[in-house]
């Protein structure tokens, strides 16, 4: 989703703010423009539709200026045309804004400006925001940025610069997130670390209601009463190295193949052997309270919903607590009962998705106890959570989750055994569990050397149009990961579903030009997903199975057959969700897509 990027310091503007950009490509956008302040009461800018490089293309390489501002868009308000690209100016042209999020009055502003005589050159909501600040604008930017906000409706991170107030950047934040970036003798603006991490690492993170002024040696904070906030600078862990391709054709395929090392990162430092449970350190939660926990609730998007669909179902069957994994953008509008033993997960690999962070808000609002599952450390729902779990899979910049799924996984499964070791877990059990769980990054390697033979499927089966992914039990969310990651990024449409449904409406779409994607481990629901094979292969279905290697009867009754290595059957959701990232993957390469940003799609939907 949209980005947002500014600098200001000593360095020429223009190929900084261009290369923050591209490290903002991977949040998924269609256009994108600069803003560079000349020194001289005027402001250079360009913007172009399409991909980052048709903007640098289209910049001279002899732009000057020290402070600018760029911004990646994702089309909400109005189409893809270089005129609804931002920055958006007022009509003198010195004033420019980058901005994310919504105003949801933009209708009733524009109005109220057209008629003091703005003329609007955009059908963007942002063209409201300069328009405001320069109706206030006397002389300071900041003062005039703090009196526009008073008008604004909605959601926004915004950047803004003033020609004639060379070297300073104010930004604004409500709902979207926004972040300064601490260098030497200079400072960076961004809605996430992305766009300034190859600079500086040192960060401060702007709340909800923050205003800050920035130029290259300092920053000033002011709170919604216009009080003063004092704030130091935390630390970015992320390395530079992390986020290049390491030699991979692009992320996807580089994070699908980390995921032996990120799993180990989630799991590090928490298995606590000694005790046959796992440590985790962030739960901040009082342990009466957690042995009186009565149900668990969980909220999540997209993939982080997968996962918590699997998460769901272990605290029930092995911690035995109730528990349910629920889509925050239909949670957040339902009035949900909050009972007060209840406890709460937040699932986010950004940890900005709108839907989920206000969700959590309701739900903190009612009196319960959200705990976070977050990957971007500081992000926001990270740091409004009342406790949590940090998954550590590094930055993940492929548009489709992959990485940050599985060790969304592994923060679920350390969280039951820490759980249902309070509980009736024995001692016996809890080692045999922590061994499997320890086990799971050996077995992903093992599965991700079945690739060749994943290509080779893949190739065959690329030009379907329809797909079906099924599975049973914990496998029925992994079906609807697969269906989800092949939609993603090779656009063919697939559906996942549990197995045992096909009958009740799916098996009218079975025909030898829809292939079905079974799911098949060792585990007690085996001979049932054995017969749901039988019913589509008697329809004419072509088959392919992910099952436990050595299987032979499996393999003789499908067209082809991807083996995973055979472990403790609860633990097969990290394994045969891997073959079916691979899969995808495989066949959007077929079909030539651009596998890491795929259309439409956004990395973080920071609007709901
Ligand atoms: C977007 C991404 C998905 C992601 C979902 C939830 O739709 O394209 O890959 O699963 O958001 O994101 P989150 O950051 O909350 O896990």
């Amino acid at each position: 989703m949209c980005g947002i990027v500014g600098y200001v310091g000593p360095r020429r503007a223009a190929p900084i703010l261009l290369e923050g950009l591209k490290r903002l490509e991977y949040r998924g956008y269609d256009s994108a423009g600069i803003a560079v302040g000349q020194g001289s009461g005027v402001l250079a800018s360009v913007r172009r539709v399409g991909k980052i490089r048709v903007l640098k293309e289209a910049v001279p390489k002899s732009l000057e200026g020290i402070w600018g501002i760029g911004h990646t868009r994702w089309a909400t308000h109005g189409g893809v045309t270089e005129a609804n690209t931002h920055p958006h100016f007022d009509c003198s042209g010195k004033i420019a804004v980058a901005h994310n999020g919504i105003i949801e009055n933009y209708r009733a502003l524009r109005g109220m400006l057209s008629k003091e005589g703005a003329v609007f050159t955009s059908e963007t909501d942002t063209e409201v925001v300069p328009k405001l600040v320069a109706k206030y604008y006397e002389g300071d930017l900041e003062a005039a940025v703090k009196a526009a906000l008073a008008h604004l409706e909605g959601t926004y991170g915004i950047a803004v610069i003033h020609a004639d107030e060379p070297g300073r950047i104010v930004g604004a934040r409500n709902g979207s997130p926004l972040i300064v970036g601490v260098g030497e003798n200079e400072m960076f603006i961004g809605s996430d670390v992305m766009a300034f991490i190859s600079s500086t690492s040192r960060v401060v993170y702007l709340n909800d209601g923050e205003v800050v002024s920035l130029d290259a040696a300092s920053f000033k904070i002011t709170d919604r009463a216009d009080v003063q906030v004092d704030r130091k600078a935390d630390a970015v862990t992320w390395e530079l190295g992390e986020i290049e391709k390491d030699g991979y054709p692009c992320y996807m395929e580089k994070e699908i193949f980390e995921q032996p090392d990120s799993i180990g990162r989630a799991l590090g430092g928490r298995l606590d052997r000694e005790n046959a449970t796992a440590k985790l350190g962030g739960l901040n939660l009082d342990r009466r309270f957690q042995r009186a926990v009565s149900r668990v609730s969980i909220i999540a998007a997209g993939t982080s919903w997968h996962a918590s669909l699997v998460g769901a179902q272990l605290l029930e069957s092995v911690a035995r607590i109730p528990a349910s994994a629920e889509l925050s953008s239909e949670l957040r509008y339902r009035n949900p009962v909050v009972e007060p033993a209840s406890l709460w997960f937040a699932v986010s690999q950004s940890g900005e998705t709108a839907d989920t962070l206000y969700a959590m808000r309701e739900i903190q609002r009612k009196g319960a106890n959200v705990l976070g599952i977050c990957n971007v450390v500081g992000s926001t729902i990270a740091r409004e959570s009342d406790g949590g779990v940090y998954v550590h899979s590094g930055p993940e910049i492929a548009v489709a989750s992959t990485k940050a799924f599985t060790s969304q996984l592994a923060a679920f499964y350390l969280f039951t055994l820490h759980m249902a070791r309070m509980r009736d877990m024995s001692r016996s059990e809890g080692e045999r569990f922590l061994a499997a769980l320890a086990s799971v990054p050996d077995k992903v390697k093992e599965t991700l050397g079945g690739r060749d033979r994943i290509q080779a499927i893949a190739k065959k089966y690329s030009r379907a149009g329809d797909f079906l992914f099924l599975g049973r039990g914990l496998l029925y969310p992994i079906a609807l990961e697969g269906a989800l990651k092949l939609k993603e990024i090779s656009y063919i449409h697939a559906e996942g579903y549990a197995a045992g449904e096909i009958k009740h409406g799916p098996i009218a779409l079975i025909s030898g030009e829809v292939p079905s994607v079974f799911l098949v481990p060792h585990d007690p629901l085996r001979e049932k997903v054995i017969s749901n094979i039988r019913e589509v292969k008697a329809r004419g279905g072509p088959v392919i199975a992910v099952g436990i290697e050595g299987d032979e009867e499996l393999a003789g009754l499908v067209d082809d057959f991807i083996p995973v290595p055979a472990m403790d059957w609860r633990f097969y959701p990290f394994t045969m969700v891997v073959p079916l990232q691979l899969f995808a993957y495989f066949c959007a390469l077929e079909l030539g897509r651009d596998v890491d940003q795929p259309r439409n799609l956004a990395k973080s939907v920071t609007v709901e």
